[in-house]
């Protein structure tokens, strides 16, 4: 089972950024929890960061050569812009969970919309980073292979 995670601009300031909504651990504290899972479960598991829109897009038509068998997807400000990365999703089709460490329907009207959650097969909200280990273990369970 390959999985890939992707993390969307000014994820890498986690523990700098705004604090009292994404909490005080960092981005790398977040990388070494999704470490941990993937040696649990016995498999690799790549993380990727990127604040640029088409290196996402990139990385996800990348997956589909790599036979990637699931993405995690947390697209940060691009959830709520990018066309693109739903065009990439859904050109690739590879079952994907978007995640969201805040509790996006509770914040600004705006974060409310989601362009990748038109193509993701589940969304985890406000569940912190203890959501990624959610998504991870969804696409465990609905792995059709
Ligand atoms: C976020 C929520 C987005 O609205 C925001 O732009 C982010 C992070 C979250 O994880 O809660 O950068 O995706």
């Amino acid at each position: 089972m390959k999985i890939l995670v992707i993390n969307g601009p000014n994820l890498n300031f986690l523990g700098i950024r705004e604090p009292e909504i994404y909490g005080k651990n960092t981005y790398q504290d977040l990388c070494k929890m999704i470490n941990k899972k993937g040696s649990e479960l016995g498999f690799d598991i790549e993380i990727f960061q990127s604040n640029h829109e088409g290196e996402i897009v990139t990385k996800i038509q990348e997956a589909y050569f790599n036979k990637v068998d699931g993405i995690v997807i947390n697209p940060a400000a691009y959830t709520h812009t990018s066309i693109a990365i739903l065009d990439a999703l859904k050109a690739v089709n590879i079952p994907c969970v978007e995640v969201h460490i805040s509790d996006v329907d509770n914040r600004e009207p705006f974060r409310s919309v989601s362009y990748v959650g038109m193509v993701a097969k589940k969304t985890i909200k406000g569940h912190g980073f203890a959501g990624y280990l959610e998504a991870i273990d969804y696409l465990l369970n609905n792995n059709n292979k």
